[in-house]
């Protein structure tokens, strides 16, 4: 599992609006909420993938930052 590169991926996180919501969701066959960080506007989290976390959902409107890309959930 530590050896897992993408366990080390980043991804960037800025909050279009007051209110935008960063869930990390479990890994593991027990898929479920672990956290939810609240962003107001402007405010960035960075943040990784991790043994604990394998997902996330971003509720709100946000610009993601990725390896992969980059998505607005407004767009
Ligand atoms: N304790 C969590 C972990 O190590 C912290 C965390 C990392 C987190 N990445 C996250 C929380 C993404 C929410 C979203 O996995």
């Amino acid at each position: 599992m530590e050896n897992n590169q993408h366990h080390h991926d980043f991804f960037v996180i800025k909050a279009k609006e007051n209110g935008v919501h960063v869930i990390g969701l479990t890994r593991g066959t027990d898929t479920r909420f672990h956290h939810t960080e609240k962003l107001d506007k402007g405010e960035v989290m960075l943040a990784q993938f991790t043994e604990h976390t394998s997902a996330i959902k971003v509720r709100g409107k946000a610009v993601i930052f990725t390896r992969h890309g980059v998505v607005d959930t407004d767009e």
